[in-house]
């Protein structure tokens, strides 16, 4: 993490030739997971999915302590992506998107740091499909070419999308044919359709036919719950007769799958992964989901449960006896000036907060016992009252069989602040709000970042804990 930035104008192309690659995968795609990918021997690193209008109010800072280079949320301050030099040539960030020109800005905005652009052609979830993006553009293939010919035709570094099976094996060939057309670099195909879940058998047959139909590298993805260890993942490569093999839940459950040394125990790969995070001063949330996704059924166990009461990074650590590693590592960002994880761009006169305010984003109030973030309520980031930050607790409240939330919330002129206290607890953003509900939906949201319960930077709730 320490290497300079080098901004060469000469791109080499990503070669998707016998590669192994790190699939995208919301919330597990992070700078850690990406850079422990990488050292364990993937070749190619996906981000998570970042959806285009996230981005596009993001602006690139260069953080000389951490030695990354961040897109910070111009709107609340959160890093929307970070990276850095060390994975420059490698790491290919995937997009949300339905339009041509905000991809192409996104693109171009990104392109200097990253090795290539994906467009998200896959994703079953009703957030992409009510923004037309994800797998609703298997269904609208042409805004998928005007999308990656638009790339295609304005950038300097490789293009590619990935997508998810038709029920039709000949109209899939059909429609990798018509994306190949438009000069991406490779195809990444995950072998179920958009209604089957990863419990149904990954369509291998259907990956060997299109991979002997097309002229580009395709990547062969859905494969994870046949690839126990690394000969498998050649196994599954034979058996598709790919290019190439992405993984998803096989690196998210042990990353070193990606060894050709063979498998690690578990402990030791959170311990490089965590690591990384107080490398990357990732936010503890994130961390924090990350691990429970190598841990499973782990999390039962006595430091599975210690682990889970922990919520600073500092006290993730410690479970894993990598508290001097990172009181180290915080001392010497914080003498080199390290910004807070969301350091918010300055504000309207009328928006200005008071001297509460605390001068990172997480704070403990000793005096009133508040778990404190400084995080705004930002309306528009929900497109259904489902996804609510006070609905997402009250659910999980009721399934956890815990108290209802209780929000006591005080006003001060026309600004209103609110605390919540959950399971004995109180949570509350130093974001004064505009009116009572919507401070109150501040406080859920610092108590569901608090609890790992959603995701910090795409603010996509948890859905396992949820179930
Ligand atoms: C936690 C998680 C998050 C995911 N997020 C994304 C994503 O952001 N973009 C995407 O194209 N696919 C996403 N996927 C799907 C995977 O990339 C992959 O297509 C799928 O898991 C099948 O591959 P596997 O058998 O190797 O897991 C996600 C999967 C998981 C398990």
């Amino acid at each position: 993490m320490d290497e300079k930035l080098t901004i060469t104008t000469e791109r080499k192309k990503l070669n998707y030739e016998n590669k192994l690659i790190l699939a995208p995968m919301v919330r597990i795609g992070t700078l850690p997971m990406r850079l422990l990918a990488l050292d364990y021997g993937a070749d190619i690193v996906y981000t998570e999915e970042l959806i285009d209008w996230k981005l596009l109010r993001s602006f690139r800072r260069e953080n000389d302590v951490l030695g990354t280079i961040d897109y910070v949320d111009k709107t609340d301050g959160t890093v929307t992506f970070r990276t850095c030099s060390k994975e420059r040539d490698k790491v290919v960030l995937q997009i949300g998107t339905c339009d041509a020109t905000r991809a192409l800005k996104v693109a171009k905005m990104v392109e200097q740091d990253i090795a290539g652009i994906d467009l998200n052609m896959g994703c079953p979830k009703l957030f992409s499909l009510v923004g037309k993006m994800g797998a609703a553009l298997l269904k609208e293939p042409e805004i998928a070419v005007n999308i990656l010919k638009t790339l295609v035709d304005n950038l300097s570094i490789s293009v590619t999308c990935k997508i998810r099976v038709l029920p039709d094996l000949d109209k899939t060939i059909e429609l990798c044919k018509l994306l190949q057309s438009t000069g991406i670099a490779a195809i990444a195909i995950h072998g179920r359709t958009v209604d089957e879940r990863p419990q149904h058998a990954n369509r291998n047959d259907v990956l060997k036919e299109i991979s002997k139909k097309l002229s580009i590298p395709v990547i062969a993805n859905g494969g994870s719950k046949e690839i126990q260890k690394y000969s498998d993942i050649f196994k599954f490569k034979e058996i598709t007769g790919c290019s190439s093999v992405m993984l998803a839940r096989a690196a998210e459950w042990n990353c070193s799958i990606f060894s050709k040394e063979g498998l690690l125990p578990m402990e030791d790969v959170i311990k490089s992964y965590l690591k990384y995070a107080v490398d990357c001063d990732n936010p503890p949330s994130n961390t924090k989901y990350c691990i429970q996704n190598i841990l499973r059924e782990q999390q039962e166990s006595p430091l599975g449960r210690k682990f889970l009461n922990s919520q600073t990074l500092e006290q993730i650590c410690d479970v894993w006896n990598l508290n001097d590693y990172c009181c180290l590592k915080r001392k010497e960002f914080e003498e080199k000036g390290l910004l807070g994880r969301s350091q918010v761009s300055p504000m309207k006169e009328d928006e200005k907060q008071d001297e509460e305010q605390p001068s990172n984003k997480r704070k403990i109030s000793e005096e009133e016992d508040v778990i404190l973030m400084h995080y705004a309520f930002l309306r528009n980031n929900y497109m259904t009252d489902v996804e609510l930050p006070k609905t997402i607790l009250h659910k999980w409240t009721q399934t956890q069989k815990k108290k209802m939330p209780t929000y006591n919330t005080r006003q001060k002129g026309k600004l209103f602040r609110s605390i919540v206290t959950v399971d004995g607890r109180k949570y509350g953003s130093s974001f004064w709000e505009k009116n009572k509900k919507w401070a109150e939906q501040g406080a859920a949201l610092v108590c569901l970042f608090s609890l790992g319960l959603i995701n910090e930077k795409t603010f996509v709730s948890n859905s396992n804990v949820l179930s």
